[in-house]
């Protein structure tokens, strides 16, 4: 990335060769939601890691919440108070690893015309890790397509201050054409995956430099 404007050595004589320092690489989450035995879910968030590892300056980070098998939320305390200071390590383990990365992709299936109680568990469990970042929705479902899962995701997004973006990849499963690796190969998918990780991308680099900048407000 360049640095621009408020540069202090602006009008002082300088080498015609200036090195500006790199961006630091974006850390994306994408989060594996189904942890059901023989989940088609795992095949579509491999199919995301991969694209967003072809982005130049990104890491993606998978998120699978099998490896995050969450109790209920049990604590006197609501996250505004007790965030990261659980009395349990499985929350706290979790809430770091939320903090540490610059935005999320969830890929979440449909279950009865929402998505499953464990991503909102998840959710839940975190707040200031989520906030001012940006998210896309991957979905699918069996005779939807996941969008009903993905409009419910919308609002809480919201409310845990997280940035969601307008693109979204809806997978339909019914007669779905997939890859050896179980990821779909109808072109219109990748080019809404695409899409989608444009905006992503674009927003995680500007709210990271938003944060550093100044602390959000709550
Ligand atoms: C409890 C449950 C409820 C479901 N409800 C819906 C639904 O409302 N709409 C839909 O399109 N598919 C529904 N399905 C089908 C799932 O979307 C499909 O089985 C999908 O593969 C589940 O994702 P997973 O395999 O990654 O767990 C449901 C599946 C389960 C297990």
């Amino acid at each position: 990335m360049s640095v621009h404007a408020a540069d202090p050595s602006a009008g002082r004589e300088e080498s015609p060769v200036t090195t500006a320092t790199p961006a630091p690489t974006l850390r994306m989450g994408v989060i594996l939601a189904s942890v059901r035995e023989g989940r088609r879910g795992e095949a579509f968030a491999r199919w995301i890691l991969k694209l967003i590892a072809e982005r130049p300056g990104v890491e993606p980070v998978l998120l699978d919440l099998r490896d995050h098998p969450l109790p209920a939320y049990v604590y006197p305390k609501t996250p505004t108070f007790i965030e990261g200071a659980y009395p349990d390590e499985l929350p706290n383990r979790w809430a770091r690893t939320v903090a540490a990365l610059d935005g999320y992709v969830i890929v979440t299936p449909e279950y009865n015309h929402g998505y499953p109680g464990q991503l909102k568990n998840a959710l839940d469990h975190v707040l200031k890790g989520w906030w001012y970042k940006p998210v896309g929705f991957v979905s699918y479902g069996g005779t939807g397509n996941g969008v009903r899962a993905v409009e419910q995701l919308r609002n809480v997004a919201v409310e845990l201050r997280m940035v969601p973006v307008k693109g979204e990849v809806n997978i339909r499963l019914v007669d779905l054409a997939t890859g050896e690796n179980g990821e779909p190969t109808d072109p219109r998918y990748p080019r809404l995956a695409a899409a989608m990780l444009d905006q992503l991308l674009w927003w995680a680099r500007a709210a990271r430099q938003a944060r550093s900048a100044e602390p959000p407000p709550a």
